[in-house]
């Protein structure tokens, strides 16, 4: 207050000439901008300039979302709608006597033999349609003042924003004027006070006017897909099909304990059930509970592990496949894995491997002359190209570095037949069990089982690739996984990569364009450290970081192709049951699970009949949580088994059924 009032106390006692020195600061010399010119076609407040725009006509029909290029423009630009409704019942005489005039008009025509008039009988229909629901009050009458004021630092420019907001709008029929010694009106019309000063209006019923609805670019809410998570912004529904962008595929970035994974898991569960099939490479073995609840095979995969791949196996080719591609690039392929192996190769060697894995398939009659059907029982193994490579001048430094995956404990990961099948809608592929030392090459050979799967049988597909920096950590890795994401469209597959490191994925010269090839993109809580890395990666605004930076679990950027939301990423409590990699949460259930075990153990089951139980169960808690409301926590649950509170009847079965375990 003191800022407004102290100058008229002042002024009282003041003696003759102080006064200007004793003037105190207003506010609104302190927001007001320095000068403010006012052109015939554009204004100048401070050092920025700006145009204002009317639109003055509309084609006879309007598509949903035609103002939509306009919001997206690259300019920045302040738009109004001004929507004034209008008595229905004045319309509704209005339009009586726009009516008789058209039907004297054709009735006069008639009388005079003249042919029909096209555009007459249109308007005559038209007219009465609108009647009809202004009458019944399905519709309503609107009067519509859009406008525009487009702002820019160089005055030369205006021109330009001109020129692109007319071509836009006038490819939809629609016209816009600059508001010619108007502009004082335009730009306190589309500043935000509700003040319509340009009076430009536009008559509309309702239908055509829900089509300016601008809050396009924000949402992304589809017919189909599967549930997202909810928008920050508004709080609508983020539902979206990710088959339905140019391809799949996408990415999701951000620091540890984010909810990275808890957001795949959940879009897995989700698109399971729209019979969407997945297929996980997990290095923490942490999709091995959402495997069991889904009736999905967990492989757990490692040296001393009974699950064997076998880099040499081939896909039977396609009809539209040349055999000898197949051929050629399983080889290309194992030359790939073998330089991960052996950490890196010199040119010769690498041209003796190639030669040495042709004579390897050719010795068991593989070859692109012979029978693919054949080819699956004559695989060769690991041993079968170290034989042949025994024979070859010049590999003994080859064959002693090979040796080491063809005989002894390594070899009975990198030297077996695979006796695995991936027929199971998710198939997750546990490598945290794997050595260190070879977990890039597992992730490899195991990515490199998949593709080939994939590609011998369309159907709609998500690869999950979690903790994607491990396979990037070598150049074929990488390499191999951006050709999958550059051709996984063509079969159907999605691609998830995700990744904590930011910074390390970006290093690599396949980090980039894997981001490219990518229409999703995902960014939960981001460090600090990494932000300024991701900002520039993925253009983001400043307020975009802010938010990253200050996100909570499961909050944060979604993308998809053009649309950019805030999303909040939400289960249920079953949903979380099953996705959670909570410590804390992970023991209670173990410890439930443990108890309804024990419990069954002593014939002493709770109490409930097993045609009670939900269908949804899971972890074996279905006793229990049928007679509990849904949000009691687990905690509870496990309580009530220590005081063993719940007695059985006699009639119930004593084991427990855990639904999907195998
Ligand atoms: N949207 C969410 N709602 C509730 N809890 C969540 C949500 N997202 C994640 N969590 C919880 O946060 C924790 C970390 O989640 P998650 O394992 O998905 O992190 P992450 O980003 O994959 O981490 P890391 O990079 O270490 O694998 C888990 O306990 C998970 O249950
Ligand atoms: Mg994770």
């Amino acid at each position: 207050m003191s800022l407004f009032s102290s100058s008229k106390k002042q002024k009282k006692g003041a003696l003759p000439g102080q006064e200007l020195q004793m003037k105190t600061i207003n506010i609104r010399d302190v927001i007001a901008p320095s000068s403010i010119v006012l052109a015939s076609d554009h204004f100048k407040i401070g050092e920025r300039c700006g145009k204002s725009f009317f639109i003055f006509s509309y084609p006879r029909y309007l598509n949903s979302s035609w103002f939509t290029p306009v919001i997206n423009l690259d300019i920045p630009m302040d738009a109004t709608f001004h929507i004034h409704p209008i008595d229905t019942g004045t319309t509704l005489k209005q339009l009586r006597k726009k009516l008789t005039e058209v039907q004297a008009e054709i009735m006069d025509r008639e009388e005079k033999g003249l042919v029909r008039d096209p555009a007459l009988e249109i308007a005559y229909q038209d007219l009465e349609g609108l009647r009809d629901k202004l009458q019944t009050s399905t519709e309503r009458m609107f009067r519509l003042g859009i406008y525009l004021t487009a702002y820019t630092e160089a005055p030369e420019k205006l021109r330009d924003i001109e020129t692109s907001l007319r071509s836009i709008l006038e490819s939809k029929l629609v016209y816009i004027k600059p508001l010619t010694y108007q502009q004082k009106e335009g730009f306190i019309s589309t500043s935000p006070y509700g003040m319509d000063q340009v009076q430009t209006h536009t008559p509309m019923n309702t239908s055509p006017l829900s089509s300016t609805f601008p809050f396009v670019s924000f949402d992304l809410s589809a017919n189909e897909g599967i549930l997202y998570g909810t928008n920050l912004h508004n709080n609508s529904l983020i539902l979206f099909d990710r088959f339905s962008m140019e391809n799949a595929n996408s990415v999701i970035f951000a620091k540890s304990g984010s909810g990275k994974s808890y957001t795949v898991k959940l879009e897995i569960l989700r698109s399971m059930m729209m019979g969407v099939d997945a297929i996980v490479v997990d290095p923490e073995n942490e999709f091995k509970t959402l495997a069991e609840a889904t009736g999905g095979s967990f492989l757990n995969v490692s040296l001393s592990s009974p699950y064997h791949i076998n880099p040499f196996d081939l896909p039977e080719p396609r009809e539209d496949e040349n055999p000898a591609d197949v051929i050629r690039s399983n080889i290309i392929n194992i030359v790939g894995l073998v330089r991960i192996l052996l950490g890196g190769m010199t040119p010769e060697e690498d041209a003796i491997i190639d030669r040495a894995l042709t004579e390897t398939y050719a010795a068991k009659d593989i070859s692109p002359q012979t029978d693919p059907k054949l080819w699956a029982e004559r695989v060769p193994l690991m041993h079968d190209l170290e034989a042949v490579l025994e024979g070859m001048e010049g590999a003994d430094s080859l064959v002693r570095r090979i040796r080491k995956f063809t005989q002894g404990t390594y070899a009975d990961f990198f030297n077996q037949p695979t006796n695995i099948s991936m027929d199971k809608p998710l198939v997750v592929f546990g490598i945290r069990d794997m050595e260190n030392e070879f977990r890039t090459s597992a992730m490899y050979i195991i990515m490199h089982y998949i593709w080939n799967k994939v590609r011998s049988k369309l159907r709609k597909r998500i690869l999950v690739v979690d903790e994607a920096w491990v396979l990037m950590q070598s150049e074929e890795g990488a390499s191999f996984l951006y050709g999958l994401c550059k051709r996984a469209r063509k079969y159907w597959l999605g691609v998830s990569t995700i990744t904590q490191d930011v910074a390390d994925f970006m290093r690599s010269t396949y980090g980039q364009p894997i981001i490219t090839n990518s229409s999703i993109q995902v960014m939960l809580k981001q460090s600090p450290a990494t932000i300024d890395v991701v900002q520039k990666t993925f253009n983001l605004t400043e307020r975009e970081k802010g938010l990253l930076l200050e996100a909570e679990i499961g909050e944060g950027l979604f993308f998809a192709g053009q649309k950019h939301v805030a999303m909040k990423v939400v289960a249920s409590y079953i949903e979380d049951q099953i996705i959670t990699t909570n410590p804390e949460e992970l023991t209670k259930i173990k410890k439930a699970k443990e108890e309804i075990g024990g419990n069954a153990a002593d014939k002493n089951p709770p109490a409930i009949k097993p045609k009670d139980a939900p269908p949804e169960d899971i972890h074996g808690l279905k006793q229990e949580k049928s007679e509990l409301p849904a949000d009691t926590p687990l905690s509870e649950i496990s309580k009530m088994g220590d005081k063993q509170q719940i007695k059985p009847p006699p009639d119930i079965p004593s084991e427990p059924e855990v639904k999907g375990v195998p």
